[in-house]
């Protein structure tokens, strides 16, 4: 949440910074705001605006300044409504500071220090910032380590002094920061997508080290004031990939690219047609000496969890656990040795997910995380890492992360059900070919999309939407209607569909969309008598089904076939249904689809 940027060196700082924004702008866009130190005596500059990163754009047009060193940051508003004064950078003498996270003891350091007549936002960073300036007397690391001693909570600080003129200092608890140098100056970013115009060479700032920017380098040096050497990480994805290459939005590129992404996720890890994780360093013991599974997770991410757990669960028979991470960490949770917590996550960074893999360490249990960010701090921090390969996701709403996820999980169950004896060799691979499969029914979905959009010029018109299926089917409603939500504003709720009767059923009205998924043989009849109840009471149904599948008379006004060779298989193709089904309602209420309202992509606050 909030994206940090900060540059110095050779070129115009102002196009970097804003430049850096723009690629941020995904994880928090309630305002935007850029200080510049010019270089001469102590002037410094400092444009802050409510809105989007082009609001400061905008206004930024005209400027003549001449500067080589500043920071910007893009807010998600956590303290202090949305307005120009609360928007960052924030500054306190000599002291120019930008934050992502939450100082938790702000209001006892306004009390302690007396700061409460000197502020002017309503804002936890501007006490920091105050601090700082507080500790500063010519030293910046003695005030840095003096700061951060009185602080608890998560923050990621990048911070000027006005009479420093060319560096850049940083430091950070949990909250995300990446820097990186190259011969025109160095950079820091709270992720990699603001630097990969300039290099694919960067590390994730240490926690509790303090970060000097400086033209020619960047030191790292902890708080005993020792020099440290980061490890350095490579981005193996390029800078088109993180723009939209002709889509309207990135959401529609992501969908698009997701065949892809499947196969980057699924191909290097197939040997001889069976799944082989030796490259991940995932060895057969961790999948079979547990005696249950814990999932972790949070959103999109969850629901994929979810959908792993129905596959999973029934082939090895052990107990598998969805957990919302925010929950697991307060409810004492059934976790031992004996565990094997599943963590997935987009980001790497999602705080209440981080938090659950912790408790989840101490508790003895061994982590195994997916993950699609390379070096972020659950990666970091799990046992073993199953690195999903879905190259960068800017918009808010998940696409193509959640359809690896659930490719990563298929692929883990498959090789754990194989160590487990629950799966003949055979099997695995009938399983994996089913798997792959899945890819073309993906594309086939996206080739056939004209369908869809007409359906979602429908769903536009309503003011809620359910979603219903059975089984796996349900599993995939839960993200269908999440997708829905996120994006278009519609009230939407996933319901399995026998629970309908006891109380949704009443929400149903004469035209309620009613997206019924129908792709499991064994519970079909079931399903479409559910349907059959909500049509009786006026629902728009749009009905989604396996192709081939027998459709009673009037049971739907629209109907969706997904080519499947397996029903366990079924979730790929139809997924893209749901996503498109979202996308193309939001993209006709003329909503901003990619930056959705009150959203951030990666939630680094509890
Ligand atoms: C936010 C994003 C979702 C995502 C969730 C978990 O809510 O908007 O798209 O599913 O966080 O994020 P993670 O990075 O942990 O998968």
């Amino acid at each position: 949440m909030c994206g940090i940027i900060g540059y110095t060196g050779r070129l115009d700082a102002l196009n970097v910074l804003l430049r850096g924004l723009e690629q941020l702008e995904y994880r928090g866009y309630d305002s935007a705001g850029i200080a510049l130190l010019s270089g001469k005596g102590d002037d410094r500059l400092l444009i802050k605006k409510a809105g989007p990163v082009a609001a400061l754009k905008e206004t930024c047009e005209n400027l003549k300044v001449e500067s080589h060193c500043g920071i910007g940051h893009t807010r998600w508003a956590t303290h202090g409504g949305v307005n120009d004064t609360n928007a960052h950078p924030h500054i306190a003498g000599k002291v120019t500071l930008i934050h992502n996270g939450i100082i938790e003891n702000y209001h006892n350091l306004i009390e302690k220090f007396g700061f409460r007549d000197l502020l002017v936002s309503e804002t936890d960073t501007e006490v920091a910032a105050r601090l700082l300036n507080y500790y500063y007397s010519g030293d910046p690391y003695e005030a840095i380590r003096r700061t951060i001693r009185e602080i608890t909570g998560s923050y990621a600080f990048c911070i000027m002094f006005e009479d420093i003129h060319d560096k850049i200092f940083c430091v950070r608890n949990v909250s995300p920061m990446v820097a990186a140098h190259m011969e025109d100056g160095s950079f820091v970013a709270s992720d990699v997508t603001a630097v990969i115009p300039y290099t694919n060479r960067y590390f994730v700032i240490p926690e509790y080290q303090i970060v000097t920017l400086g033209q020619d380098g960047i030191s790292v040096q902890d708080f005993e004031g020792n020099p440290v050497s980061p490890e350095m990480l490579e981005v193996n994805w390029n800078i088109e990939a993180a723009q939209k290459n002709g889509f309207p939005h990135f959401m529609l590129k992501e969908i698009h690219e997701q065949p892809e992404a499947l196969r980057n996720t699924i191909t290097p890890r197939l040997e001889n047609g069976l799944p082989d994780f030796s490259e991940d360093g995932i060895l057969d013991e961790v999948l079979s000496g547990c005696d249950k599974i814990a999932i972790v997770a949070c959103g999109t991410a969850m629901y994929a969890g979810m959908v792993g757990k129905a596959l999973i669960e029934p082939i090895i028979k052990i107990p598998v656990s969805v957990n919302i991470a925010s929950e697991f960490r307060y409810e004492s949770p059934l976790v031992d040795e004996k565990t094997l917590v599943l963590v997935i996550s987009q980001s790497g960074e999602t705080i209440d997910t981080l938090a659950a893999l912790r408790l989840s360490k101490e508790c003895g249990a061994k982590v195994l995380s997916i993950v699609n960010v390379k070096g972020s701090t659950i990666a970091r921090e799990s046992d073993y890492v199953f690195y999903t390969h879905a190259g960068p996701e800017i918009a808010v709403a998940s696409t193509k992360a959640y359809m690896v996820q659930l490719a990563s999980l298929y692929l883990i169950g498959c090789r754990m059900s194989m160590a487990r004896g629950k799966f003949t060799e055979a099997e695995a691979r009938t399983f994996i070919s089913r798997l792959t499969d899945s890819i073309s029914a993906v594309q086939k979905i996206l080739e056939n999309k004209k369908r869809i959009k007409e359906a979602a010029s429908l769903v536009a018109k309503a003011q809620d939407a359910f979603f219903v299926g059975r089984g796996l089917d349900y599993a995939f409603s839960l993200e269908g209607s999440l997708k829905l939500k996120e994006i278009s504003y519609i009230h939407a709720e996933a319901y399995a569909a026998g629970e309908l009767k006891h109380g949704t059923i009443a929400l149903i009205e004469k035209d309620t969309p009613v997206i019924a998924v129908a792709t499991q043989d064994h519970i079909y009849g079931k399903t479409i008598s559910n349907i059959r109840e909500v049509r009786a009471r006026g629902a728009f149904v749009i009905l989604i089904t396996k192709t081939g599948a027998e459709i009673p008379e009037d049971i739907c006004d629209i109907h969706f076939a997904v080519p499947v060779s397996h029903d366990q298989f079924s979730v790929f193709p139809v997924a893209v249904i749901l996503q498109l089904l979202a996308y193309y309602t939001s993209d006709m209420k003329g909503l901003n689809v990619d930056k959705p309202r009150n959203l951030a992509k990666s939630v680094t606050v509890e």
